[in-house]
């Protein structure tokens, strides 16, 4: 499913809808895409709804953040100043928060390779071709999800 936005608010809207939907199960999400396309925003508003207190920066050299909701604990990793051998540092980090009862977002996840488990929920984020003001939130679909992204296109597609 791909969802067009226009706007901040309108990531707002989608991530507000997002966070909805989720759980105290959690869940492990990627986020993959063009830079500055607003992966960190999208984040930032599922834990706004979510009513985390804590700010969520996107840390230039902090590649872990966490936070406590109501729901379950949260985690926030930021590959993208992760080098090659700082993988190995967080590879257990990264294991124990893919389990049941956490929410966790990988941002830049590509840098993960194949530490990123087959059924986590894919997020991608790109800038439209023709319009630098529109950016497109692609919901990658498989057999694990289908239910979740359904309920969600109901809340986001009039
Ligand atoms: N839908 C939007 N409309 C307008 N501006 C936006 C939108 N989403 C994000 N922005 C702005 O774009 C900038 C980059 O957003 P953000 O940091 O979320 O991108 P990112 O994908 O996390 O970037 P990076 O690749 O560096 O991690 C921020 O100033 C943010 O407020
Ligand atoms: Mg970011």
């Amino acid at each position: 499913m791909k969802i067009k936005v226009n706007s901040l608010d309108e990531t707002k809207k989608l991530a507000y809808a997002f966070a909805s939907s989720i759980d105290s199960k959690g869940k492990f999400i990627t986020l993959t895409g063009d830079i500055g396309a607003g992966k960190t925003q999208f984040i930032r508003y599922v834990l706004e709804f979510l009513n985390v207190k804590d700010k969520v920066t996107s840390p230039s050299f902090v590649i872990l953040n966490e936070y406590k909701s109501d729901l379950c604990p949260i985690y926030h990793f930021d590959l993208y100043r992760l080098e090659e051998k700082g993988l190995k540092s967080i590879i257990s980090e990264l294991r124990e928060y893919s389990k049941e009862g956490n929410l966790t977002f990988i941002e830049w996840a590509e840098f993960a390779h194949d530490e990123i488990p087959k059924d986590a929920f894919k997020i991608n984020v790109y800038y439209d071709e023709d319009n630098v003001d529109i950016r497109w939130f692609e919901f990658i679909e498989d057999k694990n999800n289908q239910e979740f992204i359904k309920n969600l296109s109901k809340k986001v597609i009039k």
